[in-house]
């Protein structure tokens, strides 16, 4: 089943599934069965992230799959509180997944946190708002991601929940472009501005929560559900072939068994099945009123999107 997984070619030649494992908040048991079944079932990406907290049962899960670690796609991101310490995390993050490099290394968001808070992951201010070191600059960030590049520890670096602005900030000093930007990107959050930019620079449109992350309202759309209907599709694989039409990257998360299977071949099925005009009625749905973002943490500084909640 794998060998028809599309995949993606980067701006540097890599190539990636297009169709990857998401693990944010799946639990230690949870995530080893679930990478185990994934892999077992044909996926060849895994999307982790040292935040997450269970890339060491993600290592299990891929261990415990017999898949060779030259088959799979590993990526995982740069926590905030370690924008200055880039290597050191990388080291965390290798020996916890029990691997000697990644395919790809993301920084999480564009917001350097406090090393030395009160907080190893979310220090907080006196006032309660999360604490931003504001000397730490991202093109230094940066400039350390490709150091790790350069050491051949990672395959591949690009960000994450970067907007055309934070882009900007690294862009002019960086001498790699990143591979990826990974956005929340799916039928109520299209971000087609901000898909096009990162278009016109190269850059690799990821999509996170993709299904409209938990409790999700996509997969009741009337209009998602209509088109599911019409080509004997479920809801989940129209919005994530919806996605692959639109050559994203997709990032399905489950810890079921029976998603995880159906979320790779559904996928595939919607991506050979949709045509032209069902993609261009669900690229119209956000603009028609159903516009949404599920995912906004309470970052206290501007990060430059379109339909973010308003600064407190
Ligand atoms: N870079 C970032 O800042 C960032 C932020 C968010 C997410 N991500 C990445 O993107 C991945 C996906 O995003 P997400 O986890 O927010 O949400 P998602 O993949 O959009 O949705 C996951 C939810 O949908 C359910 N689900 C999965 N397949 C389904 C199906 N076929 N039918 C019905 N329900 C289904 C899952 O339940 P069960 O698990 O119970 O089956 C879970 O509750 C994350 O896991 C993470 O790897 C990255």
């Amino acid at each position: 089943m794998a060998a028809n997984v599309p995949k993606i070619k980067f701006n540097n030649g890599e190539e990636i599934p297009a169709v990857g494992l998401g693990t944010w908040q799946s639990s230690a048991d949870d995530v080893k069965n679930a990478v185990e079944h994934a892999l077992k079932e044909g996926y060849r990406h895994i999307d982790c992230a040292w935040g997450y907290g269970n890339e060491q049962h993600v290592g299990e899960g891929i261990r415990a799959s017999g898949v060779p670690r030259s088959e799979i796609f590993i990526t995982s991101k740069l926590w905030s509180t370690w924008h200055s310490r880039v290597e050191e995390a990388l080291d965390q993050t290798l020996a916890n997944l029990g691997t000697d490099y990644l395919d790809l290394y993301l920084i999480h968001w564009p917001v350097p946190l406090n090393p030395k808070g009160n907080h190893p992951a979310f220090p907080l201010l006196p006032d309660g708002k999360r604490d931003v070191d504001h000397s730490w600059h991202l093109k230094d960030t940066w400039k350390q991601m490709e150091a790790v590049l350069k050491k051949g520890k990672v395959k591949s670096i690009g960000v994450s929940n970067f907007s055309k602005m934070k882009l900007e900030e690294i862009l002019p000093s960086a001498e790699i472009v990143p591979a990826v930007d990974q956005l929340e990107l799916h039928v109520y959050n299209p971000q087609h501005e901000l898909v096009k930019y990162l278009k016109s620079k190269g850059i690799t449109p990821q999509a996170y929560s993709p299904l409209g992350s938990t409790k999700s309202t996509l997969l009741t759309d009337a209009d998602v559900v209509e088109i599911a209907n019409k080509h004997n599709l479920q809801p989940a694989d129209v919005l994530l072939g919806y996605l692959l039409a639109k050559e994203m990257v997709v990032l399905p998360k489950s810890v079921t068994p029976s998603r995880i299977t159906s979320n790779l071949s559904g996928a595939i099925r919607a991506l050979e099945t949709l045509t032209k005009a069902d993609v261009e009625r669900l690229d119209g749905l956000a603009a028609a009123g159903k516009q949404n973002r599920f995912i906004t943490p309470p970052w206290p500084i501007e990060l430059g999107f379109d339909n973010w909640p308003k600064l407190l």
